[in-house]
Protein backbone atom coordinates (compact mmCIF):
# COMPACT_ATOMS: atom_id res chain seq x y z
CA UNK A 1 0.00 0.00 0.00
CA UNK A 2 0.89 3.25 -0.48
CA UNK A 3 1.73 5.85 2.28
CA UNK A 4 2.20 8.97 1.06
CA UNK A 5 0.71 11.65 2.99
CA UNK A 6 -0.43 13.51 -0.14
CA UNK A 7 -1.18 11.77 -3.49
CA UNK A 8 -2.04 14.18 -6.48
CA UNK A 9 -2.93 11.83 -9.26
CA UNK A 10 -3.47 13.09 -12.71
CA UNK A 11 -5.18 16.72 -11.58
CA UNK A 12 -6.10 18.90 -14.06
CA UNK A 13 -7.72 21.81 -12.96
CA UNK A 14 -9.74 24.72 -15.51
CA UNK A 15 -11.56 27.82 -15.02
CA UNK A 16 -14.63 27.96 -16.80
CA UNK A 17 -16.58 30.95 -17.70
CA UNK A 18 -20.42 30.46 -18.26
CA UNK A 19 -22.91 32.77 -17.57
CA UNK A 20 -21.16 36.52 -16.68
CA UNK A 21 -18.03 37.52 -16.67
CA UNK A 22 -17.05 35.77 -13.71
CA UNK A 23 -14.94 32.70 -13.76
CA UNK A 24 -15.38 29.95 -11.48
CA UNK A 25 -13.54 26.40 -11.62
CA UNK A 26 -15.51 23.19 -11.67
CA UNK A 27 -15.09 19.71 -11.66
CA UNK A 28 -17.56 19.07 -13.70
CA UNK A 29 -17.23 18.29 -17.31
CA UNK A 30 -20.77 18.64 -17.96
CA UNK A 31 -21.12 22.63 -16.84
CA UNK A 32 -18.54 23.91 -19.22
CA UNK A 33 -20.19 22.91 -22.31
CA UNK A 34 -21.42 26.42 -22.99
CA UNK A 35 -18.72 28.54 -20.89
CA UNK A 36 -15.51 29.80 -22.47
CA UNK A 37 -12.61 27.25 -20.46
CA UNK A 38 -9.03 27.81 -19.56
CA UNK A 39 -6.88 24.84 -17.96
CA UNK A 40 -4.24 25.95 -15.40
CA UNK A 41 -3.06 22.81 -14.78
CA UNK A 42 -2.82 19.20 -16.23
CA UNK A 43 -2.04 16.45 -15.66
CA UNK A 44 0.09 16.78 -12.14
CA UNK A 45 1.15 14.44 -10.75
CA UNK A 46 2.97 14.30 -7.15
CA UNK A 47 3.69 12.15 -3.84
CA UNK A 48 4.38 14.20 -0.55
CA UNK A 49 5.19 12.70 2.31
CA UNK A 50 4.68 13.40 5.79
CA UNK A 51 6.93 16.00 7.44
CA UNK A 52 8.27 17.18 3.95
CA UNK A 53 9.22 20.94 3.19
CA UNK A 54 7.81 20.99 -0.27
CA UNK A 55 8.98 24.51 -2.14
CA UNK A 56 6.52 25.26 -5.36
CA UNK A 57 8.07 27.62 -7.88
CA UNK A 58 6.50 29.30 -11.05
CA UNK A 59 6.26 32.08 -12.99
CA UNK A 60 3.20 34.18 -12.25
CA UNK A 61 0.09 33.05 -13.32
CA UNK A 62 1.17 29.46 -13.64
CA UNK A 63 -1.13 28.03 -11.19
CA UNK A 64 0.89 27.30 -7.92
CA UNK A 65 -1.84 29.02 -5.59
CA UNK A 66 -4.29 26.81 -7.80
CA UNK A 67 -2.23 23.59 -6.83
CA UNK A 68 -2.28 24.85 -3.05
CA UNK A 69 -6.11 25.18 -3.11
CA UNK A 70 -6.72 21.99 -4.68
CA UNK A 71 -4.84 19.87 -2.48
CA UNK A 72 -6.48 21.99 0.44
CA UNK A 73 -9.69 21.10 -1.06
CA UNK A 74 -11.15 24.54 -2.00
CA UNK A 75 -12.60 22.87 -4.92
CA UNK A 76 -12.22 20.18 -7.39
CA UNK A 77 -9.94 19.53 -10.21
CA UNK A 78 -11.50 18.83 -13.88
CA UNK A 79 -9.97 15.59 -13.63
CA UNK A 80 -8.08 13.14 -11.37
CA UNK A 81 -7.95 13.79 -8.21
CA UNK A 82 -5.99 14.64 -4.32
CA UNK A 83 -5.89 12.14 -1.50
CA UNK A 84 -4.46 12.71 1.79
CA UNK A 85 -3.39 9.84 3.90
CA UNK A 86 -5.45 7.84 1.56
CA UNK A 87 -8.49 9.61 1.99
CA UNK A 88 -9.93 11.20 -1.00
CA UNK A 89 -9.61 15.36 -0.55
CA UNK A 90 -13.99 16.73 -0.77
CA UNK A 91 -13.23 19.79 1.33
CA UNK A 92 -10.95 21.91 3.59
CA UNK A 93 -10.14 20.17 7.39
CA UNK A 94 -9.81 22.26 10.11
CA UNK A 95 -6.14 20.71 10.67
CA UNK A 96 -4.89 22.02 8.02
CA UNK A 97 -3.65 26.04 8.28
CA UNK A 98 -3.30 28.34 5.38
CA UNK A 99 -0.46 31.48 5.82
CA UNK A 100 -1.03 34.17 3.00
CA UNK A 101 1.01 37.08 2.25
CA UNK A 102 -1.56 39.21 2.99
CA UNK A 103 -1.85 37.42 6.12
CA UNK A 104 -4.73 36.49 8.07
CA UNK A 105 -4.68 37.42 11.58
CA UNK A 106 -8.18 38.57 13.04
CA UNK A 107 -7.97 42.47 12.62
CA UNK A 108 -10.42 43.11 15.95
CA UNK A 109 -8.07 40.49 17.79
CA UNK A 110 -5.22 41.26 20.11
CA UNK A 111 -1.97 39.44 19.11
CA UNK A 112 -2.60 37.12 22.21
CA UNK A 113 -6.08 36.68 21.31
CA UNK A 114 -5.26 35.65 17.87
CA UNK A 115 -2.60 32.80 18.94
CA UNK A 116 -4.70 31.45 21.25
CA UNK A 117 -7.68 30.81 18.48
CA UNK A 118 -5.53 27.97 17.63
CA UNK A 119 -5.02 26.54 20.88
CA UNK A 120 -8.86 26.25 21.82
CA UNK A 121 -8.06 22.70 22.84
CA UNK A 122 -7.07 24.22 25.94
CA UNK A 123 -9.99 24.49 28.65
CA UNK A 124 -8.28 27.43 30.17
CA UNK A 125 -8.32 30.70 28.86
CA UNK A 126 -5.45 32.11 31.12
CA UNK A 127 -3.69 28.93 30.47
CA UNK A 128 -4.21 29.40 26.84
CA UNK A 129 -3.27 33.10 26.94
CA UNK A 130 0.09 31.97 28.64
CA UNK A 131 0.63 29.43 26.14
CA UNK A 132 0.32 32.01 23.25
CA UNK A 133 3.02 34.10 25.48
CA UNK A 134 5.02 31.50 24.93
CA UNK A 135 4.51 30.39 21.36
CA UNK A 136 4.97 34.38 20.21
CA UNK A 137 8.66 34.00 22.61
CA UNK A 138 9.65 31.29 20.27
CA UNK A 139 9.72 34.36 17.19
CA UNK A 140 11.08 36.75 19.10
CA UNK A 141 7.77 38.80 19.84
CA UNK A 142 7.77 39.09 23.29
CA UNK A 143 5.49 41.93 24.76
CA UNK A 144 3.14 42.70 21.94
CA UNK A 145 0.51 40.14 22.95
CA UNK A 146 -1.29 43.20 24.06
CA UNK A 147 -1.53 44.84 20.74
CA UNK A 148 -3.59 44.52 17.59
CA UNK A 149 -2.57 43.62 14.57
CA UNK A 150 -2.23 46.48 12.85
CA UNK A 151 0.10 47.93 15.42
CA UNK A 152 2.90 45.79 14.29
CA UNK A 153 5.05 46.24 11.44
CA UNK A 154 4.66 43.66 8.10
CA UNK A 155 7.23 41.15 9.72
CA UNK A 156 6.31 41.14 12.90
CA UNK A 157 2.81 40.45 11.60
CA UNK A 158 4.38 37.34 9.73
CA UNK A 159 6.17 35.89 12.60
CA UNK A 160 2.93 36.19 14.59
CA UNK A 161 1.10 34.16 11.77
CA UNK A 162 4.02 31.94 12.16
CA UNK A 163 3.37 31.83 15.91
CA UNK A 164 -0.21 30.59 15.45
CA UNK A 165 0.60 27.89 13.49
CA UNK A 166 3.20 26.48 15.49
CA UNK A 167 0.59 26.93 18.15
CA UNK A 168 -2.01 25.03 15.81
CA UNK A 169 0.28 22.28 15.20
CA UNK A 170 -1.44 21.55 11.56
CA UNK A 171 -1.43 18.45 9.96
CA UNK A 172 -0.36 20.31 6.44
CA UNK A 173 0.89 23.58 6.61
CA UNK A 174 -0.33 25.73 3.18
CA UNK A 175 2.06 29.07 2.39
CA UNK A 176 1.60 31.06 -0.30
CA UNK A 177 4.18 33.23 -0.77
CA UNK A 178 4.04 34.40 3.07
CA UNK A 179 6.50 36.83 2.81
CA UNK A 180 6.64 38.52 -0.66
CA UNK A 181 5.68 42.00 0.30
CA UNK A 182 8.70 41.87 3.24
CA UNK A 183 12.18 43.60 2.74
CA UNK A 184 15.34 41.83 2.44
CA UNK A 185 16.42 41.58 5.77
CA UNK A 186 12.98 40.99 7.16
CA UNK A 187 12.39 37.76 5.17
CA UNK A 188 16.39 36.69 6.01
CA UNK A 189 15.07 36.79 9.73
CA UNK A 190 12.04 34.97 8.96
CA UNK A 191 13.52 31.90 7.41
CA UNK A 192 15.42 31.35 10.25
CA UNK A 193 12.04 31.72 12.06
CA UNK A 194 10.70 28.96 9.17
CA UNK A 195 13.28 26.42 10.08
CA UNK A 196 12.92 26.40 13.54
CA UNK A 197 8.92 25.92 13.29
CA UNK A 198 10.21 22.96 11.05
CA UNK A 199 12.48 21.57 13.73
CA UNK A 200 9.44 22.40 15.74
CA UNK A 201 6.51 20.81 14.20
CA UNK A 202 8.41 17.29 12.32
CA UNK A 203 5.15 15.79 11.28
CA UNK A 204 3.74 18.50 9.86
CA UNK A 205 3.75 18.99 6.10
CA UNK A 206 5.05 21.58 4.73
CA UNK A 207 3.62 23.35 0.99
CA UNK A 208 5.48 26.58 0.74
CA UNK A 209 4.96 28.87 -2.37
CA UNK A 210 7.88 31.01 -3.36
CA UNK A 211 9.18 33.07 -5.59
CA UNK A 212 12.81 33.41 -4.11
CA UNK A 213 15.07 30.64 -5.42
CA UNK A 214 17.66 30.87 -2.53
CA UNK A 215 14.35 30.84 0.40
CA UNK A 216 13.52 27.50 -1.37
CA UNK A 217 17.02 26.25 -1.72
CA UNK A 218 17.78 27.32 2.26
CA UNK A 219 14.41 26.12 3.66
CA UNK A 220 12.62 23.04 2.01
CA UNK A 221 13.42 19.30 1.20
CA UNK A 222 11.99 19.28 -2.53
CA UNK A 223 11.81 21.80 -4.97
CA UNK A 224 9.09 21.54 -7.44
CA UNK A 225 8.95 24.14 -10.57
CA UNK A 226 5.72 24.07 -12.41
CA UNK A 227 5.66 24.98 -16.31
CA UNK A 228 3.82 27.83 -17.97
CA UNK A 229 0.25 27.28 -18.49
CA UNK A 230 -1.06 25.03 -18.54
CA UNK A 231 1.20 23.80 -15.96
CA UNK A 232 2.42 20.59 -15.54
CA UNK A 233 5.01 19.56 -12.60
CA UNK A 234 8.42 20.61 -15.13
CA UNK A 235 11.27 19.33 -12.37
CA UNK A 236 11.29 18.10 -9.02
CA UNK A 237 14.57 17.93 -7.01
CA UNK A 238 15.39 16.98 -3.55
CA UNK A 239 17.90 18.78 -1.36
CA UNK A 240 19.24 16.47 1.07
CA UNK A 241 22.34 19.18 2.11
CA UNK A 242 22.07 19.43 5.89
CA UNK A 243 21.16 22.42 7.76
CA UNK A 244 22.06 25.48 8.09
CA UNK A 245 22.21 25.82 4.12
CA UNK A 246 23.93 28.65 2.10
CA UNK A 247 22.49 29.00 -0.98
CA UNK A 248 25.56 30.29 -2.08
CA UNK A 249 27.50 27.25 -1.13
CA UNK A 250 29.15 24.81 -3.42
CA UNK A 251 26.43 22.56 -2.44
CA UNK A 252 23.67 24.37 -3.83
CA UNK A 253 25.22 26.34 -6.47
CA UNK A 254 24.60 23.75 -9.46
CA UNK A 255 20.99 23.57 -8.28
CA UNK A 256 20.60 26.66 -8.02
CA UNK A 257 22.11 27.36 -11.48
CA UNK A 258 19.66 24.75 -12.82
CA UNK A 259 16.66 26.21 -11.11
CA UNK A 260 17.46 29.19 -12.88
CA UNK A 261 17.70 27.74 -16.12
CA UNK A 262 14.28 25.96 -16.02
CA UNK A 263 12.53 29.49 -15.00
CA UNK A 264 14.00 31.05 -17.93
CA UNK A 265 16.95 33.31 -16.36
CA UNK A 266 20.45 32.42 -17.83
CA UNK A 267 22.41 35.67 -17.13
CA UNK A 268 21.87 37.41 -13.65
CA UNK A 269 22.78 34.61 -11.22
N1 LIG B 1 -11.01 32.27 -9.94
C1 LIG B 1 -10.37 32.32 -11.11
N2 LIG B 1 -11.05 32.44 -12.26
C2 LIG B 1 -10.41 32.46 -13.45
N3 LIG B 1 -9.09 32.36 -13.60
C3 LIG B 1 -8.36 32.25 -12.49
C4 LIG B 1 -8.95 32.23 -11.17
N4 LIG B 1 -7.95 32.11 -10.27
C5 LIG B 1 -6.80 32.06 -10.98
N5 LIG B 1 -7.05 32.16 -12.30
C6 LIG B 1 -6.08 32.12 -13.39
O1 LIG B 1 -5.40 30.90 -13.32
C7 LIG B 1 -4.04 31.09 -13.60
C8 LIG B 1 -3.22 30.58 -12.42
O2 LIG B 1 -3.49 31.41 -11.29
P1 LIG B 1 -2.77 31.21 -9.89
O3 LIG B 1 -2.97 29.82 -9.45
O4 LIG B 1 -3.23 32.30 -9.00
O5 LIG B 1 -1.24 31.42 -10.33
P2 LIG B 1 0.06 31.72 -9.45
O6 LIG B 1 -0.30 31.51 -8.02
O7 LIG B 1 1.09 30.77 -9.98
O8 LIG B 1 0.46 33.14 -9.73
C9 LIG B 1 -3.84 32.55 -13.91
O9 LIG B 1 -3.88 32.72 -15.29
C10 LIG B 1 -5.03 33.21 -13.25
O10 LIG B 1 -5.39 34.36 -13.94
MG1 LIG C 1 -0.35 32.83 -6.42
Amino acid sequence: MNTSKIKVDQVTVEYTKSNGSKWLSFGNHRKRKDGECRVVLHDINLRIEAGEFVSILGHSGCGKSTLLKIIAGFFKPAAGEVRIDGRKVDGPRPDHVFVFQEGALFPWLTIGENVAMALRSVADSKERLQQSREYLALVALEGVENDYPHMLSGGMRQRAEIARAMAARPDILFMDEPFSGLDHLTRLHLREEMLYLHIMLPRTTILFVTHDIDEALQLSNRLIILSEPPARVKCCRTIDVPHPRNPASDDLGELRAQIYHHLGVHTAL
